[in-house]
């Protein structure tokens, strides 16, 4: 069996070929360009293609069963996914694993949140044997703060007090190759956690005492944050991700005991945790 992964190059995609490669599956990557040596596993296939240029998607598909979607987040993120969508209906694929995202319908005035519920509309729409992982923030991102907590000190991400669903993204991959690999998952949606909700006091206090220095949350002022943001990044991507982190603080994006249950049966473990992942990223950063 042979599966296309878009964003194979990326941090989920790339678990996800990883995840797909233990359980015997074939695999193609789309990449827009020759991913350079040692990128890929051994063994992976590589497509020349573009999510915006059709024709390469189709012919990416050519001889493939089965599609994971993962779309960047990009201003065109609905097109993209709605073109690789429709062709993989037309030549036939059959399933699709499409990466949505937590509570999705509950952030619509989020752009990326809104593109990524069309899709999982036209997903349940047309026929097409589906499953949707919808992941909450990912653990990994905090694997870019390096230079705020280690320089000054700052956990400088506006999440809240509340607590907020948080994932490690070799919990999503492995949850996105059993449904591509294995019977039982079709038209299922599922909800992807980790054992333990995250707050943004209760992360500083984790990286503190794995660091070994005081860490200080920087607090949610969202005005600010986007402001920064905009420094950093385009003022859509400060804008778009300026309304999630407020929609977690307003709305809340925690997660419950019958998600952590679920995610726990579908893995056949316990989902990783958030210390984990600091106790691993701060021993590397150490050495
Ligand atoms: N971060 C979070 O906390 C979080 C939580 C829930 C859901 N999500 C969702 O996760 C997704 C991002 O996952 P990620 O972090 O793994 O992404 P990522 O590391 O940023 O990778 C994005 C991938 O998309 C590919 N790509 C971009 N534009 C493309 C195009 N036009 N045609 C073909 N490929 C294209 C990139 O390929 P190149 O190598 O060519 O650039 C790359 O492989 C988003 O949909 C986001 O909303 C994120």
């Amino acid at each position: 069996m042979k599966i296309l992964v878009t964003g194979g190059t990326g941090n989920v995609g790339g678990a996800v070929v990883r995840e797909l490669l233990k359980r015997g599956a074939e695999v193609r990557v789309l990449a827009r360009k020759q991913p350079e040596a040692g990128k890929l596993p051994a063994g992976v296939e590589v497509a020349i293609g573009d999510l915006l240029d059709p024709v390469s998607v189709e012919q990416a598909m050519l001889g493939v069963d089965k599609l994971f979607l993962l779309n960047a987040v990009v201003t065109d993120e609905l097109t993209q996914a709605l073109i690789a969508y429709g062709i993989a209906k037309r030549v036939g694929l059959k399933h699709v694993t499409y990466l949505s995202v937590f509570k999705v319908d509950q952030f619509r005035d989020v752009p990326h949140f809104a593109s990524k519920l069309a899709v999982e509309s036209a997903l349940r729409e047309f026929g097409v044997p589906y499953t949707i992982l919808r992941p909450g923030y990912y653990i990994q991102n905090d694997a870019t703060l390096k230079g705020a907590l280690t320089g000054p000190g700052v956990y400088p991400m506006p999440i809240g007090t509340a607590g907020i669903a948080a994932v490690d993204v070799r919990d999503i991959a492995e949850v996105a190759a059993i449904s591509l690999t294995e019977d039982g998952h079709e038209g299922q949606t599922y909800d992807l956690v980790g054992p333990s909700t995250i707050t943004g006091p209760g992360n500083a206090a984790i990286w503190s005492k794995l660091l070994g220095k005081e860490i200080k949350y920087t607090g949610h002022n969202f005005d600010q944050w986007e402001e920064q943001m905009r420094a950093r990044a385009a003022g859509w991507t400060a804008y778009d991700l300026r309304m999630m982190f407020q929609g977690y603080f307003d709305r809340g994006f925690g997660s419950t005991e019958t998600e952590v249950a679920r995610i726990t049966k579908l893995l056949g473990h316990a989902p990783r945790s958030y210390e984990d992942f600091v106790a691993e990223t701060a021993a590397i950063w150490k050495a």
